[in-house]
């Protein structure tokens, strides 16, 4: 690696408790974050997600192992560390009885920011969260989104270059969830902000992190980009709509003669076969099916998602252990006959051609 890494964790472990009441929030959790990027912790509910954070926060202290954040040890030297870092906690850190730019102007001078700068860098960020005509008005009165930016704004207050949020994006609604995630990938791309958050969102964490650790029951499940995760899973799914009914076996036939295709199942209108990589394999496919005279309505290519990351390594379904995961990501949903559809985010990205 070209810098030393913005955040190190090595061997976290973390226990809360004594006896037969400990919980084990952390059982040796080991990742580092490279500078300029966004690093993504996704896990279900005590999955430890929050106990890293405060950890690398100086919140709490580990039991073992040792963590630096811009290259400070969290133990050594917690005042540098919290200098250097801007912690956003999962629940609301903002004064709702005060305003917006007073909640902005408390935590400059709290984190030391003179006072001239403190209002020059307050009015910096509400314009950059788009909180400027609010701004004036008890946050009391302003919308969780907006909130929420606050609080993500109150991070930045003293310019950090390392930036933990706790779940930003929880109990946002769509298009809240999106601007936030726009302005976090902005401060990333063009501030050279590390940022590291976590989520239980697979489709916060495919669309937002450069890098992904997902964490289950204080242990690592997986980690690495969200794309060579999903594509360790090695293959895609091709599926095949057939308008006339009959003509099933013989295209499950002549899909299952290709050379990289596996488990080929035909029901009475559709077949679907596994293949490597769906785009590359679709040329193949198209020309077995027309030597073998089969007609194609469409053709569907699904790739693996996160969720199918989750449940290869961690043996279930990650929809099944967070009760309000968004439907918009659920994988595999229903293949339409349009000429292209997007991808869909988080879950099985798809991609369709007309036969
Ligand atoms: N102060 C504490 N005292 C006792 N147990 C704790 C404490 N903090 C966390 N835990 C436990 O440690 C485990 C990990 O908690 P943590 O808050 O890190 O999970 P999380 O991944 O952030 O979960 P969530 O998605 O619900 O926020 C949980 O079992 C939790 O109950
Ligand atoms: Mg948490």
């Amino acid at each position: 690696m070209p810098h030393p890494p913005a955040v190190e964790a090595v061997d976290l472990v973390k226990t809360y408790g004594k006896g037969n009441r400990a919980v084990h929030a952390l059982r040796g959790i080991t990742f580092h974050v490279a500078p300029g990027t966004v690093f993504g912790v996704l896990g279900p509910n005590g999955a430890g997600k929050s106990t890293t954070v405060r950890i690398l926060s100086t919140l709490a202290a580990p039991d073992a192992g040792h963590a630096s954040v811009a290259g400070l040890d969290v133990r050594r030297a917690p005042d540098a560390v919290r200098r250097a870092l801007g912690y956003v906690s999962q629940r609301p850190g903002f004064d709702p009885m005060a305003t917006g730019r007073e909640n902005l102007m408390l935590q400059a001078r709290l984190q030391a920011v003179p006072a001239r700068q403190a209002r020059r860098r307050t009015q910096e960020l509400l314009g950059r969260f788009d909180l400027l005509e609010a701004a004036d008005r008890l946050c009391r009165t302003w919308s969780g989104g907006m909130q929420r930016k606050l609080d993500v704004a109150m991070g930045l207050v003293h310019d950090p270059r390392v930036l933990f949020l706790d779940e930003p994006t929880t109990g946002l609604d769509p298009q809240a969830r999106r601007e936030l995630w726009d302005e976090i990938a902005r401060l990333a791309r063009n501030e050279q902000v590390s940022v590291l958050l976590t989520t239980h969102y697979l489709e916060e964490a495919d669309q937002l992190a450069d890098h992904l650790l997902i964490i289950d029951d204080g242990r690592i499940v997986a980690q690495g980009t969200p794309q060579a995760l999903k594509a360790a899973l090695g293959s895609d799914t091709v599926r095949l709509e057939l308008p006339d009914r009959g003509q099933a076996e013989r295209a499950r036939a002549a899909l299952g003669a290709l050379p990289g295709v596996s488990g080929a199942l035909a029901d009475e209108t559709a077949v679907s076969a596994r293949v490597a990589d769906g785009v590359d394999a679709l040329p193949g496919v198209l020309a077995a099916l027309r030597r073998a005279g089969v007609r194609a309505g469409s053709v569907a290519v699904a790739s693996p998602s996160l969720d199918d990351v989750y449940l290869h390594h961690a043996g279930r379904r990650f929809r099944e252990t967070v009760p309000d995961v968004p439907t918009a990501s659920t994988p595999g949903s229903t293949a339409a006959s349009a000429s292209t559809t997007a991808p869909t985010s988080g879950g099985g990205g798809r991609e369709q051609v007309q036969a």
